[in-house]
């Protein structure tokens, strides 16, 4: 099981029975939480040109295929494994399963998804944690993921925003695709960055 430290400065998770606070008073070193902030802003730069450039050469069905090629790719050179620093891409509903977030993630996307019920902006909304399991520490970090109308809901969107030609082709490439129906301004997803401590 999870046994989260939240920071006092933070929210508590919503379910605090895998939420034990036995590691009193750890504080998470800002140049981790700096650290990750800026792998995310340089992952979001690169998915948003990546997605931009593609729109434009080629339309949605090109950006497409990109998507599926290039995001993972660029998801895995912004992490590290050597120095156990890993970026990645979650959502309560994901397009590729391996996008699946684990029982930490999801815990945190459900809390901003009630914080946004609350009138939260998603912008603002982001989670750090010490989190200890099988006797390692490591620090998490998650940045939620706004949908936005343009270029997401092309591909993300609800019927009638999304694009025919790209609806049909994200089928044939994600059988299970659940990323589909957001409204602008909905949670679309999270960054999520895990950093191992030695
Ligand atoms: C051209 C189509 C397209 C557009 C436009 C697009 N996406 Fe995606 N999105 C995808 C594909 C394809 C994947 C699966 C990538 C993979 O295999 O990891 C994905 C995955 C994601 C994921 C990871 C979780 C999951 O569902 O697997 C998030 C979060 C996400 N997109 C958010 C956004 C946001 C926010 C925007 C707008 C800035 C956006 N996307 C625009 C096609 C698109």
């Amino acid at each position: 099981m999870l046994r989260a430290v939240l920071l006092a400065s933070l929210v508590t998770l919503p379910t605090a029975t895998s939420a034990r606070a036995d590691v009193g008073g750890a504080v998470v070193p800002s140049p981790e939480v700096m650290k990750a902030r800026s792998a995310i802003k340089t992952l979001a730069d690169n998915l948003r040109g990546e997605l931009i450039g593609a729109l434009e050469a080629g339309g949605s069905v090109a950006a497409l295929e990109k998507c599926k090629i290039v995001a993972p790719g660029i998801a895995r050179d912004a992490s590290s494994t050597a120095d156990g620093f890993i970026v990645s891409r979650t959502a309560l509903r994901v397009r590729n399963p391996e996008n699946k977030p684990d029982a930490h993630e999801r815990k945190v996307l459900e809390e901003f998804v009630m914080k946004m019920k609350a009138g939260a902006d998603p912008a603002t909304l982001d989670h750090t944690a010490v989190v200890i399991q099988n006797g390692a520490t490591s620090v998490r970090y998650m940045k939620a993921i706004p949908m936005a109308e343009t270029p997401c809901a092309a591909c993300h969107g609800t019927a009638d925003k999304l694009d025919p030609a790209a609806a049909a082709e994200v089928k044939k490439l994600y059988p299970d695709d659940e990323a589909i129906g957001f409204a602008t301004g909905e949670l679309r997803g999270a960054f999520s960055v895990t950093i191992k401590k030695m």
